[in-house]
């Protein structure tokens, strides 16, 4: 039953240690009809409430294992639509604050992806010859449009054994939105790079020729995340110079060159495993989000392992960072007066396309 409603202003300004007690309350009261899931890349204020963690592939799976009434999601938009769209109808997946987007997955739309999928019709028959890819950085309509055509999700933990799948049954894959991702994927299963060509969104044909069509055998969405981008391979060349015994280890979201100058590229996951599974005593040099790898070097550091952040400068997803404690407490107290607040709900046709596709990826991973 409804009450009165709890307002977001009156939780501010809070004290952390107030808002971190509230917080406490609300999950208390609500128990198990409530469940709060954190992306690696949340604050630590809201990290230490997540009853799981994970990179987006477990969390994806996560949300489609849930039994509770409430999916409260700390991470982005595209994320609470995968718990959505995963979870059973009458289950309720919550987005803390709803300008948490994923400036990425906004590089791509479907008016676009529709446009590319017509444009691809004139020169060959995209139904026949063509998967579509989507990164799960994406918005619930394109992962339903791959649905629909054949296609399929991966995420950044899973992509080499999606794309394998992809390639198995057409001859070309059209990747978004992420060009990096599908170019570090691509090369690892021995693509040539001349044989990627860049989609640009913003030209007729993506501007490419009828022939540079016919050649590629994947077409990359011309996305990327800001985050990744400030991750230079001259950092990692001075750092090496400094750190000669030292691991680089970087999202396959950041660039080429620095994925290919890395020692290792996998999810934040894989990042986080392979760090703590190393031996104590090695240096690590990290290209993914600034909360990860903060948090990552504290948990290390008895260890003697040393982590550092692969940028001089601060990167943060400034996305993820609008989860904060205040609209975690704001969410939770609603739930607790029995008023739901921020819920997504993806519309049930698009949500049928999209779990075909993201389904298909499952049971891949
Ligand atoms: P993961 O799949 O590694 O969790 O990455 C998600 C993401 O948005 C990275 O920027
Ligand atoms: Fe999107 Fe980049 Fe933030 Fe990941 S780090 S959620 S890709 S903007």
């Amino acid at each position: 039953m409804a009450t009165s409603a709890v307002s977001l202003d009156k939780l501010r300004p809070a004290r952390p240690e107030d808002l971190d007690a509230r917080i406490r309350a609300a999950k208390e009261k609500l128990g198990k009809r409530a469940i709060i899931l954190g992306h690696h890349y949340q604050r630590e204020e809201v990290y230490r409430h997540a009853d799981v963690h994970g990179d987006s592939l477990m969390l994806s799976r996560e949300a489609a294992q849930q039994d509770a009434e409430f999916i409260v999601f700390c991470g982005v938009h595209f994320m609470a639509e995968v718990a959505d769209i995963m979870s059973r109808p009458e289950q309720v997946s919550i987005l803390p604050d709803l300008a948490a987007g994923c400036s990425m997955a906004d590089m791509a739309d479907i008016a676009k992806v529709e446009q590319a999928w017509r444009e691809l019709g004139q020169v060959l028959d995209p139904d026949e010859s063509v998967t579509p890819v989507t990164y799960i950085n994406s918005a619930a309509d394109l992962k339903a449009f791959c649905g629909e055509h054949g296609g399929i999700v991966c995420t950044s933990s899973n992509a080499t054994k999606i794309l394998k799948w992809a390639f198995d049954r057409r001859e070309k894959v059209l990747f978004f939105p992420d060009q990096h991702l599908g170019r570090w994927t691509g090369y690892q299963l021995g693509v040539p790079l001349e044989d990627m060509a860049i989609w640009d969104p913003d030209q007729p044909m993506g501007g490419l020729s009828p022939e540079e069509i016919r050649k590629a055998r994947v077409l990359l969405w011309k996305g990327f995340c800001s985050v990744h981008q400030m991750f230079q391979p001259g950092h990692i060349d001075r750092w090496r110079a400094a750190n000669p015994d030292g691991f680089v280890i970087s999202h396959p979201e950041s660039s080429f060159e620095v994925c290919l100058k890395s020692d290792f590229v996998g999810s934040t996951d894989f990042i986080i495993r392979t760090i703590k599974g190393a031996e104590p005593g090695t240096k690590w040099l990290v290209g993914t989000e600034l909360n990860l790898v903060s948090r990552l070097a504290e948990e290390v550091k008895p260890e003697g392992k040393q982590v550092e952040f692969m940028s001089p400068m601060v990167c943060m997803c400034s996305t993820m960072f609008r989860i904060d404690p205040e609209h975690l407490a704001w969410a939770l107290e609603n739930l607790v007066e029995g008023k739901v607040v921020n819920q997504i709900k993806v519309p049930a046709d698009e949500a049928e396309l999209a779990r075909v596709a993201l389904q298909r990826m499952l049971d891949l991973s």
